[in-house]
């Protein structure tokens, strides 16, 4: 077991808010060595970014973009910060942060914690340039007109990172998820349109699982016709599948990890099917071996994402995963990633 491994094994003893302050602590000071190169049949590209490998780390881990250093050597081919708001906000009380150990599962209802705009512009000003570096946006729990928060975001970060996310889809932040409605959608695409200015900075949306296919239908609609570059499928779900077994599954908030798989990949096939390639797909959701990375690139999806998976496998896994896509691409013939992305069409 890597020494890194261990680490994550010892974190998971303690309470999960506690070990992840930790885990951003780490990354900082820890001395890690640069990643090896990556296997050349996993460089891909996603909306124009050119990315050594598609497996990346999802939102919400380094909220504030104050330990990109030490996940730039994790082997991530892109990693995504936030979500930030534009002030300063502490989330909800605490706790907020639960392990579903006997699922692989977490819940969250965090409700967007976070240092705001300005520290946030300040550290990525200051990031490492070997990655790719996405920001994610999010609105301020009292903000009355949300999609000016992303505005504000869209514009204090400009030249800043190398893609920004769009995200609509946490569930801890009340009225959020109805901007994913076609109106709502329309408006603030329209106006972070308006915003973005010839700025080729590629914008993502990222959306929840708890949507119908005729709903994900209208987003993939919407998303092309006012020029999002990619959607990223998905965030938390709200519901509560029967399987689940922790003490904790009755808490309130998102739940991420393997019982989110089924819900992920069914909303990933839905824009897969409405986009028929028009728009590049992020997959995310429970993500947890190369097996499942592969089944993702298989339904459409041009790169992943992940972050529960990393709390009970240790970062060694972001490696096993590379692995064991580039043995899966090679064994079905492909030489690459695209390749099979475009098998799945
Ligand atoms: C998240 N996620 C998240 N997403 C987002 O867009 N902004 C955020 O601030 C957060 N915050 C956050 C906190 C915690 C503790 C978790 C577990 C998750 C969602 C995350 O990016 C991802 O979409 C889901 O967790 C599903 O992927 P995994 O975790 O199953 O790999």
């Amino acid at each position: 077991m890597a020494l890194s491994d261990m680490g994550a094994a010892l974190l998971r003893r303690i309470d999960p808010e506690v070990a992840h302050g930790l885990a951003i602590r780490a990354l900082q000071i820890a001395p890690l060595p640069k990643p090896p190169a990556d296997d050349p049949i996993l460089k891909t590209t996603v909306a124009g970014l050119d990315l050594p490998n598609p497996v990346g780390l999802a939102a919400g881990l380094d909220k504030n973009g104050e330990a990109l250093r030490g996940l730039a050597r994790l082997g991530f081919g892109f990693v995504e910060c936030g979500s930030v708001t534009p002030r300063p906000q502490a989330g909800n009380p605490k706790p907020r942060l639960f392990r579903l150990a006997e699922d692989r599962a977490v819940i969250n209802r965090m409700g967007f914690n976070n240092l705001g705009l300005e520290a946030f512009a300040r550290r990525l000003s200051d990031r490492p340039r070997s990655i790719v570096v996405g920001a994610n946006l999010g609105a301020n729990k009292d903000t009355e007109d949300k999609a000016a928060d992303y505005v504000a975001g869209l514009i204090r970060l400009r030249g800043l990172s190398d893609y920004v996310t769009v995200n609509v889809s946490s569930p801890n932040t009340p009225g959020l998820r109805a901007l994913q409605g076609r109106a709502a959608l329309d408006d603030l695409l329209g106006r972070l349109s308006e915003a973005r200015a010839g700025d080729p900075t590629p914008v993502f949306l990222k959306v929840a699982p708890d949507l119908t296919a005729d709903e994900i239908a209208l987003i993939v609609e919407a998303s092309l016709d006012h020029r999002i570059d990619a959607l990223i499928v998905s965030n938390t779900t709200l519901d509560r599948p029967e399987s689940l077994r922790s003490p904790d599954r009755g808490e309130a908030g998102g739940l991420s990890g393997a019982p989110l798989k089924a819900r992920a990949m069914a909303a990933l096939r839905a824009a897969a099917g409405a986009s028929a390639g028009r728009l590049p797909l992020i997959a995310v959701g429970g993500i947890d071996s190369g097996a499942e990375a592969y089944a993702r690139l298989r339904a459409g999806a041009c790169a992943v994402q992940l972050y529960s998976a990393l709390i009970y496998e240790g970062p060694g896994l972001v490696g096993r995963i590379k692995r064991d896509l580039a043995a899966r691409l090679r064994a079905d013939g492909f030489s690459t990633v695209s390749e099979a992305v475009a098998a799945a069409r």
